[in-house]
C-alpha cells in the first residue's frame, strides 16, 4: 500500500501478506461505520429533547389551552368533605417529568355541586392547606387564610383562592384546566368575576372592577 493510501497514524503494514491486509482493512472499516453508528445514535438521544423543549409548547398549546381535565370518579369525593388530588397539566411539555403535576383542592357541596380551588394561596403563591376541624384553607407563608367557600378569611391575601370551572361528565368531575387560574386568566371568583385581558389591551384596559 502507497504512503498516500494510508489511514492517518497507520504504520507502515508493506511487508503484511494480502491477506492480513485485507483483514486490517475491513477492521478498520468495520470500526469506522461503528462508531458513526453510535454518533448518530448518541445525537438522537440528545436531539429528542432539545428539540421537544424548543418546538413542544408551540405544538401543544392551541390544543391544550381550553382543556377540560378529567378529576375522577364523583364517588371519589364524599359530600360535604374537601380533599386534595393532582391531575396532570394540558399544558405540559417534554420533559416535565413529575413538575406537571398540578395540584388542587376539591370540595363537594352536594351531589352535583362541586367547587375545585387552585391550591396557590392567592397572595404569593404558597400552597395552602385544608384544615377540616376548622374548615379553613390556611397558608404556610403569611397567615393567610380562607374559607370552606374558597373566599378570603384573614391575612394578606387581597381575594378568595382562586378557582376553576367544573362539570360533571356522566360520573366524572371534569375542570377546565387549560388556563391555569391567575390574576391575568379567567378564573371564576363570585364577588369579583375575572376579566380575560388580551395582551395587546393589558396596558390601556382596567378590569371591571377597577373601572
Ligand atoms: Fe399565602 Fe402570603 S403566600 S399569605
Amino acid at each position: 500500500m502507497s504512503n498516500l493510501l494510508k489511514y492517518p497514524g497507520e504504520s507502515s503494514n508493506d511487508s503484511l501478506p494480502p491477506e492480513a491486509k485485507a483483514a486490517a482493512h475491513s477492521r478498520r472499516t468495520f470500526l469506522f461505520k461503528l462508531s458513526v453508528l453510535l454518533n448518530a445514535a448518541v445525537g438522537t438521544v440528545l436531539a429528542v429533547p432539545l428539540v421537544g423543549y424548543l418546538l413542544g409548547p408551540a405544538v401543544k398549546k392551541d390544543a391544550s389551552v381550553g382543556a377540560w381535565v378529567n378529576l375522577g370518579r364523583t364517588d371519589d369525593f364524599p359530600v360535604g368533605e374537601t380533599r386534595l388530588v393532582d391531575f396532570l397539566s394540558p399544558v405540559n411539555s417534554l420533559g416535565d417529568g413529575e413538575t406537571a403535576k398540578v395540584a388542587c383542592w376539591v370540595r363537594r357541596i352536594s351531589e352535583q355541586r362541586f367547587q375545585v380551588f387552585a391550591v396557590n394561596c392567592a397572595h404569593l403563591g404558597c400552597p395552602v392547606r385544608w384544615f377540616a376541624e376548622s374548615k379553613l384553607f390556611m397558608c404556610p407563608c403569611h397567615g393567610g387564610a380562607y374559607y370552606q367557600d374558597g373566599s378570603r378569611a384573614a391575612g394578606p391575601p387581597e381575594r378568595g383562592l382562586f378557582e376553576y370551572h367544573t362539570k360533571l361528565d356522566g360520573e366524572a368531575l371534569l375542570i377546565h384546566a387549560g388556563n391555569m387560574p391567575t390574576l391575568a386568566t379567567q378564573a371564576s371568583c363570585k364577588e369579583k368575576p375575572l376579566v380575560q385581558i388580551a395582551p395587546a389591551e393589558a396596558a390601556t384596559r382596567s378590569t371591571s372592577w377597577q373601572a
